[in-house]
Order: C-alpha cells, then sequence, then structure tokens
C-alpha cells in the first residue's frame, strides 16, 4: 500500500545495450531543409556498459556532498560548461558545432572529462526512444501511449514500461531520457493528450513517478515535463496559462508533486506556455517557490527547447538552457559566465545550478555507469512488455449482448478501415517512436513547414488483419480499406461480424479542431452499422472522440496508439484470449458544449505552426484555466451536473465484479473486491471523495488495480494523500471541519454507498 493507490513494486529486469548507427548527415539536410551538421560522429560498435543488477543509485545526501565537492574544484570555464546544451542535429538559424561523442537525439550538454563530469546525452521521450526521421537508424519498442498507459492504473507495470524504454536509451548511448510527460487534460483537444496520463492528478502523478522510477532504474535521468499547465498547442509559445494558485496546486501542480515525490527525477523541464503572465521558464513563483522552496527539489530545471526568454530566467529557477540553437542567444554561456564574473549573486546563482546539475548525475551515477552505444537490445522481451501494457490499457467500452469476445459461430468476418492492413497508428511529434526498419508507413502532414519530418501520421508494423486472421481459425476474413462506403456496406452485409478500425492521429504542435473522428469515418461506421447489427469498433484515437453512431454498435473497443504490438493486443481482447480491464483516464464528453471552453484559445484566430511562435510580438493569447480552476475533467462534469458519453474510471470486462465492505476514517479505506463471474479478470477499485466538508465535491483519493480467479475475493487497504481532500488556502493546505463522503465508483458515475467521517479541521 502506497499513499493513494495499492501497487507491487516490480521486480526489475534491465535490457543490455543496442544498437547504433552512424549519422545520416544528408538525409537530415534533407528532411529538415537546413545546412548539414559541421562534424559528424562514426561511433564504435562497441557493446554498452550495462548497469548490470546493481540496485538503482539512491545515493541522496551523498549526492549532495560530491556535487559540492566537484563544484569547489571547477574552474570558472568549467562552471560554464553544464549550464547550456544543444541540439546535435543541424538545426536552428546558425547550427552549432556537433561534438565527436554525440548522438543524434534531442540534446547534448558538454561534461567535464578533467572531473570525470559525463557528458549529458539526451533522448525523447516518455513512449521510448524517439526515431529522429531514422537519423541513427535505429528502431526502438514503442509503448503505447500516455493515456492508454493510464488506462491500466498499474504502477508496476508502468515501472516495468520505463525500465524497457530506459534500458533502450541507455544501450543507445543516452544518460538523460526526456520522459515524464505528466500534463493533465484540460482540453480533449490538446494535440499532445495521447503522450500524458489523463485528467486527474492522483492517477497521472501516481503513475509519472513510477515511470521515472523504471527509467532512473538504468542509472540514467528522467525528466518530468512540461512544468507547468502546458495545456494546449496552439500558441504554445505564448499561451498565457491564467490559474489561481489553489487551483492550481489541487490540480496540475500536484501531479507533477506526486511524480516527484515517488520518482525522484534528476530534472524537470520547465513548459513553452506562460503562467499568470510570466513564461513557465522564467517563473519566479514556479521554479523557486514552488519547485525548489515547497518542495524542496534538488535536481535541476532544463528549458523546454527554444523556451528561454532571457538571461534573467536564470534567476528566476531555470538551471540549464536546452538545445540553445532555437533561443535568440546562448544565454547560458557567455552572458551568464560575465554577470558570473561581476556580481556575486550571479556567480551563487551559478554555483547552485551546477550543483544542481551534478546532484542528478550523482544521484543516478551517470559518472559511475558510463553509457556507450552499441548495446542489444532484447526487443523480443521489450515488445512483450509493450503489448502486456497494450493489453491491460485497452478499454472495452460498449459490449451489448456480449458480441465480444468474438463468437466461435463468426464464420465470416469483415474488417473495415483504419489501415488495418497495414499497421496501428501512433502519435507524431518529438516523441515519435519507431520500432526497427520504422514505419509500416508514413504520410506527410507537414506541408512543407520546416518541421515537415515531425508531422507524419505513422503506422507501426504490427498489423491488425494478420493478427485477426491469426485467431480466426477456419473464419473467412475479408478486409477493405473503407475509403469507399458502399463496399464497405457489401462486406459488412455479407459478414457475420464487421470490425471497423478508426483512427485519429494527433500531434505534438497542433490541436484538434473537434471531437470527430476526420476523414469521415463516421459515416462509415455509421453505414457499416446499419448494415450489420454485429458491428465492432476499434478506435485507435489520441484521446476522446465523438460516437454518433454509438448506439447502432454491438461492441467499441478503445485501444488508444497501441504500441509496437498494439494489434496482437487488440486481438488478444477482441477473441477473448486477454480479458479487458482497461479503465478510462479521462471522461469522453457527449458534446462539446459541456466542456469548459468551445474550442482551444487561439483555434480560430492563429495559423498552424509547429514552433507556436506568435505572428507578431504583441500578439496575446490566454487560456482561461480559472474557469474550471481544479475541477477539471470528471470533476467538472460532476460539479455542473452534465452526463458524460463516458465516464473517467468507465471500463467492461468479460467477468463482473463487485465492491463492498467500504471502511474509512478519511486517512486509510479498507474494502473488498470480489469476481463475481465465470472468469479470470482484473478490475480496477476506485475511491471517490464525493463531498468535502458537508458540500458537493468529487476527487479520485484512491485507487487499486486487482487481479482475481472467477469467484474470488481480496481485501484492499488504500492510504489517502490528505492533499486530495484539502483546498490550498493562503499558503497552506487546508481541510474544513466538517462531514467528509467516500464512496467507492465502479466509475466516476457509478457510486456505491457513501460513507460519512467528520474531519477536525487543519492547515499544514
Ligand atoms: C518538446 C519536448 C521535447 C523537446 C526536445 C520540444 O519541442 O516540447 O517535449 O522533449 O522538444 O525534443
Amino acid at each position: 500500500m502506497t499513499g493513494g493507490y495499492a501497487t507491487t513494486r516490480w521486480d526489475k529486469k534491465r535490457g543490455t545495450g543496442s544498437m547504433t548507427g552512424t549519422m545520416m548527415k544528408a538525409g537530415l539536410a534533407i528532411l529538415l531543409g537546413t545546412a548539414a551538421a559541421t562534424t559528424v560522429a562514426a561511433r564504435d560498435q562497441a557493446p554498452s556498459t550495462g548497469p548490470g543488477t546493481a540496485a538503482p543509485g539512491r545515493a541522496g545526501e551523498d549526492a549532495l556532498h560530491r556535487a559540492d565537492a566537484t563544484l569547489r574544484q571547477m574552474t570558472q570555464e568549467e562552471r560554464a560548461v553544464l549550464t547550456h546544451g544543444i541540439m546535435p542535429l543541424p538545426v536552428g538559424a546558425t547550427p552549432p558545432p556537433i561534438p565527436a561523442d554525440a548522438i543524434p537525439g534531442a540534446g547534448y550538454v558538454g561534461g567535464v572529462a578533467r572531473l570525470g563530469i559525463p557528458a549529458l546525452k539526451e533522448t525523447d521521450a516518455s513512449l521510448g526512444v524517439a526515431y529522429v526521421f531514422g537519423l541513427r537508424r535505429d528502431g526502438a519498442t514503442a509503448l503505447p501511449s500516455g493515456l492508454a498507459m493510464a488506462s491500466t492504473w498499474n504502477p508496476a507495470l508502468i515501472e516495468q514500461g520505463g525500465a524497457m524504454i530506459g534500458a533502450e536509451a541507455r544501450a543507445k548511448g543516452f544518460n538523460v531520457m526526456l520522459a515524464g510527460g505528466v500534463n493533465l487534460m484540460r482540453d480533449p483537444r490538446n494535440g499532445r493528450n495521447f503522450e500524458y496520463f489523463g485528467e486527474d492528478p492522483l492517477l497521472s502523478g501516481t503513475l509519472a513517478g513510477h515511470a521515472i522510477r523504471g527509467i532512473q532504474s538504468n542509472h540514467i535521468i528522467a525528466t518530468i515535463k512540461h512544468f507547468a499547465l502546458n495545456g494546449q498547442e496552439t500558441g504554445r509559445k505564448f499561451v498565457d496559462s491564467r490559474i489561481s494558485e489553489g487551483a492550481a496546486r489541487e490540480s496540475d501542480l500536484l501531479a507533477f508533486q506526486l511524480g516527484i515525490e515517488i520518482g525522484n527525477p534528476g530534472s524537470v523541464m520547465c513548459a513553452y506556455n506562460k503562467v499568470n503572465g510570466n513564461p513557465a521558464c522564467s517563473s519566479n513563483w514556479l521554479l523557486n517557490t514552488v519547485l525548489k522552496r515547497d518542495w524542496g527539489y534538488k535536481g535541476f530545471v532544463m528549458s523546454d527547447w527554444g523556451a528561454v526568454p532571457d538571461l534573467q530566467a536564470a534567476m528566476n529557477g531555470l538551471d540549464q538552457q536546452s538545445g540553445g540553437q532555437l533561443d535568440k542567444a546562448m544565454f547560458f554561456d557567455r552572458p551568464l559566465a560575465e554577470a558570473a564574473a561581476g556580481k556575486p549573486a550571479w556567480a551563487a546563482r551559478r554555483d547552485d545550478m551546477n550543483r544542481r546539475v551534478l546532484w542528478a548525475i550523482y544521484d543516478n551515477g551517470l559518472d559511475k555507469f558510463p553509457v556507450s552505444p552499441g548495446g542489444k537490445i532484447d526487443f523480443d522481451a521489450h515488445g512483450r512488455i509493450a503489448q502486456d501494457t497494450a493489453e491491460q490499457g485497452i478499454v472495452l467500452l460498449r459490449n451489448e449482448r456480449s458480441a465480444l469476445p468474438l463468437a466461435a459461430s463468426a464464420k465470416r468476418i469483415a474488417v473495415i478501415g483504419g489501415y488495418a492492413d497495414t499497421g496501428v497508428v501512433s502519435g507524431a511529434g518529438s516523441s515519435q517512436v519507431q520500432g526497427q526498419g520504422g514505419p509500416a508507413v508514413s504520410i506527410p502532414l507537414g506541408g512543407g513547414s520546416g518541421f515537415a519530418a515531425f508531422i507524419q501520421e505513422a503506422y507501426h508494423r504490427s498489423v491488425p488483419l494478420k493478427a485477426i486472421k491469426a485467431q480466426a481459425g477456419d473464419a473467412t476474413v475479408t478486409y477493405r480499406n473503407g475509403r469507399y462506403i458502399s463496399e464497405a456496406v457489401t462486406q459488412a452485409k455479407q459478414a457475420d461480424v464487421a470490425i471497423v478500425f478508426a483512427t485519429q492521429w494527433s500531434t505534438e504542435g497542433f490541436d484538434q479542431p473537434d471531437l470527430t473522428l476526420p476523414n469521415g469515418q463516421d459515416a462509415l461506421i455509421a453505414a457499416v452499422a446499419d448494415a450489420n447489427p454485429n458491428t465492432i469498433v476499434v478506435l485507435e484515437t489520441g484521446g476522446p472522440v465523438l460516437m454518433p453512431w454509438l448506439g447502432k454498435t454491438a461492441a467499441v473497443v478503445e485501444a488508444w496508439y497501441p504500441g509496437a504490438r498494439g494489434a496482437e493486443a487488440i486481438a488478444n481482447v477482441l477473441f477473448g484470449k486477454t480479458n479487458p480491464s482497461g479503465r478510462l483516464p479521462i471522461t469522453f464528453p457527449a458534446a462539446e458544449k459541456q466542456l469548459p471552453r468551445a474550442k482551444v484559445d487561439g483555434f480560430d484566430v492563429l495559423e498552424p505552426d509547429f514552433t507556436g511562435n506568435p505572428p507578431h510580438a504583441d500578439m496575446a493569447l490566454v487560456a482561461n484555466y480559472d474557469i474550471e480552476g481544479s475541477d477539471l475533467g470528471y470533476r467538472w462534469f460532476a460539479r455542473k451536473g452534465e452526463k458524460p458519453l463516458f465516464p473517467f474510471g468507465h471500463g467492461l470486462s468479460y467477468t463482473a465484479f463487485a465492491t463492498s465492505g467500504l471502511k474509512t476514517d478519511g486517512a486509510t479505506a479498507t474494502f473488498t473486491v470480489t469476481n463475481t463471474g465465470k472468469r479470470a479478470g482484473a478490475t480496477v477499485a476506485q475511491l471517490y471523495m464525493v463531498t468535502q466538508a458537508g458540500a458537493p465535491r468529487q476527487r479520485l483519493v484512491g485507487y487499486a488495480r486487482v487481479d482475481l480467479a472467477a469467484g474470488a475475493s481480496q481485501p484492499v487497504t488504500v492510504a489517502i494523500d490528505p492533499r486530495l481532500l484539502a483546498d490550498w488556502k493562503n499558503g497552506t493546505w487546508s481541510i474544513a471541519g466538517g462531514d467528509y463522503g467516500f464512496a467507492l465508483g465502479e466509475n466516476a458515475d457509478a457510486l456505491g454507498p457513501v460513507v460519512t467521517v467528520r474531519m477536525k479541521a487543519r492547515r499544514w
């Protein structure tokens, strides 16, 4: 039992090394339309020095002492090294020289060989080692999207996935992963929702913490990001997220706080957006007050790429300038050195910046367990982890007349649409992972933009049609791509079952205009479902979508972006080899008018732009998060009395469960979960606060995923983090005295009997 959720610690198995390639200089120049790199490193194919079986480095205090000792030995020149980095790629107006030991990836920060300080070699991101347009010519294992991971509600599995992607990063020679995305879903149209863990601070924060733990078990640094309130992509470099301090602390900041407490990440990446008027990467309140003073964070804050406004950001708490060629100047190099040479306060600040980076290096043992590229990766074992995650994350949304699992009597199966004959879709942007051999297919959608290489709708080589055929026995399986509705309808009419695959691709840099399925897929599904009542819809979406055709269908499966072995996971759920256990980590609205805002702010006036820069210097854009405050997602629906299409926490199973006997004193809760059905399965017990000091207010305060054999019961205990019951008022957490109601829920909308606890007022 851990604060707020029950989990078992995953027993770590580490991958050992991988392959790497030489940089495809010409290819990159073509892809990015920029000048070629100044230097290109050809690396040895040496096996990586893996972390072996040593326990994760939690050097803690010792790391602080070592950081101090090293700092004392550093010359003034050396103190200017760790505070800034480049993108080791030929990008930017003036691409910098690329050091010989750099690896094509997101970032490179020099080391100090004399003092044994390793260079920081940084790769994106949370779903695996990013592909960077194939420059390294090495695939990696793609985990399913963040929302798929969150749908597992399984911290131990998420930690295992983190350990897996961290092992691959390490094997490729990276010692920093820009992984640990934990922004809350404030708008379901946000193009990056797929990278994050949903809308709830407890679920998101705990899962991010475990992902980080897993990654750092490889003696590399993980990066919780994007700090903070990075809620939309539209105008991402200048949108101002306005929110009261209390609301922020009770929601988005709490997710970060939990993630940091559990995961102890070496670094935090600040966000592109502004927060209450100041750039997040130059926000004294966010970085100095909240993160470093109040939370006692010891690691370093790195900027997002191209997010540093000026040198003053250092004084406001930023410790390292990343991808410096994307900023107006390399502020944290010469300008910082000059300031430090002239003013003691600046010298002290720069020492602190160095100390923090050194702390992260020592705390994770980067120096003692040096990385080198060229190790081996067990793609098979890693693929199994990705598949396991996909299977636990697939959410069975609807299952009329037990249409699923598919019956043996289904002798003719019509598979339709969604590139199901080719692969499973993935999300795009800097986090894009591709497997070995690259994508099955990649559709360019970036036009002539400088970032076109990022903006591709890519499909992993995991083929639903093939996976379905492999399990269909003697049934006939046909496929039509769904481009022509009449053709799909003809197939559906002749089949016992029609399975329509529908995709909604999304990417960093852009938001969705609305929640419809693109490219006429809604009409396709409706027509197929009209033609065949046994229509099963498999969704591969970045987030929630509207389902105008829902009532016509027999079943709906939300597979998200299911990752490297998504097709196999989907087929296992369809045929019943896997009993679905995913639960929604987000609310699926019934209509967009239920949301706090009619559209993503600025979406209607700004031209699509990956960089998110303002079209002119004086353009202002505000996202008013005080509308919903800390009541986002299901909390907003509860506050407004709105009925969603599918509530937060919803998910069906091929068996049935009951929870009973809730007892709580407001600090701990105990109850029993029983599998009342006929087959083994897993469920997620969800404990909600439903009244706060006598007033209606809904918040998830605990959860536990429970695996049960048919007929079996299990007692469960969860601890309730008092911050989830509290409000943030006048600089402290505050629990108002009064009655607090708690209820177990099948989901946020289907709650059991309420147990009321009288609580005393307290502040801390
Ligand atoms: C993204 C970050 C990413 C960085 C480096 C930025 O555009 O916002 O999430 O880590 O690029 O690639």
